[in-house]
Order: C-alpha cells, then structure tokens, then sequence
C-alpha cells in the first residue's frame, strides 16, 4: 500500500533528456551553497586530478562546476545521501513521484510528517526535494531526535519538479561514488594526486549568525579542530586540499600553519536583516 497518495498529473519527462556534457548545477537549495564563490573556488582546482572528494558535498556546488570523471562524494546528512544515489541511479523514477506533488501547506505537512525509512526509494528521494523546495528558506534542519522540522515557505512557484536540472545533475553523478559518512572517514579515502574540497559547517561570526543545525548533533569548535587535524593529514599523504569556512581569528589560527586567502561572499541565512550582505570568508589550502 502507497505510504501518501499523491495526486497524479500528466507530464512529459521522458522527452526532455539533456544534452550528456550540458554543464550543471545543484539541483537542491542547500544552506551555504557555494554558488556565488565559484570562480574563487575554481582557482584552486587542480586542472589534473587523480580523484575528486567533497566530503561535506551539501548542494555541491563546486562538484557540479568541476565534473570530474571520478569522484567520492559524502555528507553526514543520510536523507541527502539518499537522494543524491537515487537521482543518480534512478532520476526516472524520482521525476514521476515529484510530478505528483503540489504545492500547498496541508499537502506539505503531510509529506513533512512522513517517515522516511517506511518509503520506497524513489518516493523518499522525491520527498527530500520537495520539501527542499518548498520549505522555508529551502532549510534542512532537524531537531535533536532527527526530525525534519522546517516550515512551510511561501514561494510564487517553486520548481520542485525540474526534469532538465535534475536529469543533468543525474549525467554529472554517473560513475560517482556517494556515500554517508562523517569527514573522517571520507578523507581517509583519498590518495596522492586526489583533490579534496573541503566545506564544513561555518564557525560562528557571531551568536546569531551561524547555522550548523544540518544534522542532529550540529558542528562544534571540537569538530572543527578535528577538522584542521584531518587537513594536516591529508598534506602529509600529499593530498591536496581548499578548505573554505568563517574568517574568525579562531579559524584563521587554526589553520595558521597553510596558505590562506579572504574572499567576500554574499551571506543569507542570518533571519535579521543586519546578518545579510556580503561577509569576509576563509580559502585554506596547500599548495
Ligand atoms: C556548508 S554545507 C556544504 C555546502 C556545499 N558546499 C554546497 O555548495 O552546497 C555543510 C554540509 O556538511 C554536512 N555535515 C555536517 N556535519 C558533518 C560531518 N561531521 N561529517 C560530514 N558532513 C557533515 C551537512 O550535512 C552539510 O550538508
């Protein structure tokens, strides 16, 4: 039996394929995304690389600009995971569930309420970019317990349903590896000649201006120094790295021992107007 009963509407998604090389972009909203840093980001890709790691992958911004032939993609966030293989391996099957869904709050907070371990994996995957896109500020946040807890948003028209973003996305993620993991454990995975961009939650500016509630347990300054002692690690095996994250004097110490270059980026996820605008952020790297 069906977890939801979705409404059902006619669309044509299997006539709009793609080009194969057509270039891409995230098809999730994701708190941090790196869009507006791309071309700074850029310069510090390697132009060879053995294989490509994002170990904190979000929107993926940076691995949708680079699309590297091989690449080990991870994040500690599972429901993201999820759907990141499924577009990648059944992106059919994800488009015809999210074609069913609407945009309206009741039928929001009924695709909020479900649980979804009780999902077939297409429909679990669907629910993930629905809710992506239709929830405030296109959030994913959960309480303590684990639970997707964001609002409704109010938007003209949200693009739940994208075939053509998604299907591109779904070229880009072939052959790619994606996995849930914490950092650890993906920087561990990577070898000389590898590339690893790593985008950890950001130190907080200021007590209202952070956000690291992606997972359960957030990210804390001990996460954060676990972080620097991976990077060390990762340049000791020869594996190069660009970190990025808030230029606090904290964070800019603990990587004293790299290059490090300060870029000016937009910032929106400060609900108070006087947490937006454009804010000094932290490039580390080594080499
Ligand atoms: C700043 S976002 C990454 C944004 C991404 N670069 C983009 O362009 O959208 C940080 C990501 O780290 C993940 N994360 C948080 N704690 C983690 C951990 N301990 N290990 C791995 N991933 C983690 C979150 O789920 C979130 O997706």
């Amino acid at each position: 039996m069906p977890v939801l009963q979705l409404r059902r509407s006619e669309s044509p998604l299997r006539t709009s394929v793609p080009e194969e090389r057509a270039p891409a972009t995230p098809f999730l909203k994701w708190v941090g995304g790196k869009t507006s840093l791309l071309p700074e980001l850029m310069k510090h890709v390697p132009a060879r690389l053995r294989r490509y790691h994002e170990p904190f992958v979000g929107g993926g911004a940076l691995f949708f600009a680079v699309r590297p032939r091989r690449a080990l993609l991870s994040d500690s966030n599972g429901e993201l995971v999820h759907c990141y293989q499924q577009v990648r391996d059944d992106v059919y099957s994800v488009l015809d569930v999210l074609a069913r869904h609407v945009y309206e709050r009741t039928h929001f907070e009924s695709v909020r309420a479900l649980e979804p371990s009780r999902l077939a994996p297409a429909e679990r995957a669907a629910r993930f970019i629905y809710l992506n896109k239709t929830c405030f500020n296109g959030l994913w946040r959960v309480n303590r317990a684990g639970r997707f807890n964001v609002p409704f948003g109010r938007y003209k028209n949200p693009r739940f349903a994208d075939p053509s973003s998604l299907i591109t996305a779904s070229h880009a993620l072939r052959g790619v590896e994606i996995q849930c993991a914490p950092f650890e454990e993906a920087c561990a995975k990577a070898a000389p000649g590898d590339f690893v961009y790593l985008d950890p939650p950001y130190d907080p500016v200021s007590p209202t201006a952070s956000f690291a509630s992606y997972t359960a347990g957030g990210f804390n300054w001990e996460d954060q120094r676990r972080l620097a002692h991976a990077c060390i690690v990762l340049n000791r095996r020869g594996v190069r790295f660009l970190l990025s994250n808030s230029a606090t004097e904290r964070v800019r110490e603990l990587y004293s021992g790299f290059e490090q270059r300060i870029v000016r980026a937009p910032r929106f996820i400060n609900s108070k107007a006087e947490g937006r605008g454009r804010v000094d952020e932290l490039l580390v790297f080594n080499a």
